[in-house]
């Protein structure tokens, strides 16, 4: 049965348009479901629970179409977007972090960043978008990092121009959106589709799931028994990943009132925050809207705490006990969501 998984997985990725979306990869099956040996923590139920999806939702505004897709990888990459055009969307949702920035804040044009640059793994099911949850799909916020004048500090006008000396580039656009070529809404939709194209990879959590009981460590399935009894984690962090992308305050001390800073918003929605997903997450330290908890340690021991020490508030989540192996437990097991196998390719672009 491993054979014929890996086989799956590897059919899955060289499938890929182009071999250019590495981590894209649907869901995994087993074919022996429910095998013989049983393990304690794996019911049908948990298994049903955190089953991958096996297609990737594209909206019938934008559906998926190759060339789209290719065209919207390079923009991704490609700093003529920017308006020093030395910053690029992948500047700070880096492949090479879990399309996250490794460092708070993030250096940019004219000053600092005030959030930490959250990943884009998974965005095709996530919604809404940002921290704080203003924008609520990926058309409409990719304007935003372009706009920004603390992020890529440009406008629609000037990068519809230089792409436009590009001879490809008009090309491209042209045979993507016959007859409407490069556009704001040309550019938007390229975006988008590509980054619903940045699908986490097979862990060895899903092979656990798909049925290998040797896939994660016996530390790791009393890590995920803690995370879904005493430690409350799946409250917020639900399904296949990790998240019910809703609003919560955690108790962090910072002075982000998050979806509080938002026009018409009730009392109790300051310093709520979207709840990320967590697959991939050890490789995007340090955590947090504010990058202010360099590991996952610090995260459970934070939880555990009821939030910081500091703060004089109600929040959303309550304290629990726990002990110096049970912290390493639920560590064990957010290390099994992350796919150590996807690689992703930089494009190479065309020159003006
Ligand atoms: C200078 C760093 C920087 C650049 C460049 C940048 N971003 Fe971001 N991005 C961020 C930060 C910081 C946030 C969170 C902002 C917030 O929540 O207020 C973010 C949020 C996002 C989100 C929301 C993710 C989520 O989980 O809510 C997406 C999607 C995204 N950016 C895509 C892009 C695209 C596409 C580009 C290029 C057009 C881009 N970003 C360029 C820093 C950057
Ligand atoms: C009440 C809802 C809620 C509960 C319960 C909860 N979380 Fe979270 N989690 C969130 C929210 C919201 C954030 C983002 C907070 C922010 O950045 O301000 C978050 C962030 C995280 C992050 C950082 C993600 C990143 O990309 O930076 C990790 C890791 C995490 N939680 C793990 C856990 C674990 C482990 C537990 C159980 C011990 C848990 N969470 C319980 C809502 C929750």
């Amino acid at each position: 049965m491993w054979v014929v998984l890996f086989a799956f997985a590897v059919a899955v990725i060289s499938s890929a348009p182009n071999s250019l979306f590495a981590d894209h990869a649907t869901g995994v099956r087993s074919p022996d479901w429910p095998h013989t040996h049983a393990d304690p923590y794996l019911t049908e139920d948990v298994r049903r629970a955190f089953q991958r999806p096996d297609d990737i939702p594209f909206p019938t505004e934008n559906p998926y179409r190759h060339d789209v897709a290719v065209l919207g990888k390079m923009l991704f990459f490609d700093p003529r977007l920017s308006g020093s055009q030395n910053i690029s969307c992948s500047t700070c949702h880096n492949p090479s972090f879990g399309w996250a920035t490794p460092v708070h804040p993030v250096p940019n044009e004219l000053n600092e960043i005030r959030r930490h640059a959250p990943s884009i793994v998974n965005a095709a099911w996530i919604q809404p978008l940002f921290w704080d949850g203003r924008a609520p799909t990926l058309e409409e916020q990719a304007i935003g990092p372009i706009e920004d004048p603390n992020e890529m500090a440009s406008d629609f006008n000037t990068i519809i121009r230089r792409l436009h000396k590009v001879r490809k580039y008009r090309e491209w656009f042209e045979s993507a959106f016959p007859g409407e070529g490069i556009s704001k809404d040309t550019i938007v939709a390229a975006l988008a589709t590509y980054q619903r194209t940045i699908v986490s990879g097979i862990s060895s959590f899903d092979r656990w799931l798909a049925g290998d009981p040797h896939a994660i460590s016996e530390e790791a399935k009393r890590g995920f028994a803690l995370f879904r009894g005493r430690g409350q984690c799946m409250e917020c962090h639900e399904g296949w990943l990790f998240t019910n992308n809703g609003m919560h305050d955690i108790g962090l001390s910072g002075l982000d009132r998050g979806q509080g800073n938002l026009p018409n918003q009730p009392p109790e929605a300051a310093f709520r925050f979207k709840t990320p997903g967590l697959r991939n997450i050890a490789m995007r330290a340090p955590y947090m809207h504010d990058g202010s908890i360099p590991d996952l340690r610090g995260v459970i021991l934070h939880y555990a705490n009821g939030g910081s020490i500091w703060i004089n508030r109600r929040t959303d989540i309550e304290p629990f006990e726990i002990s110096e192996s049970e912290v390493n437990e639920i560590v064990a097991f957010l290390n099994t969501l992350t796919a150590t196998n996807s690689v992703s390719q930089a494009p190479i672009l065309p020159s003006n």
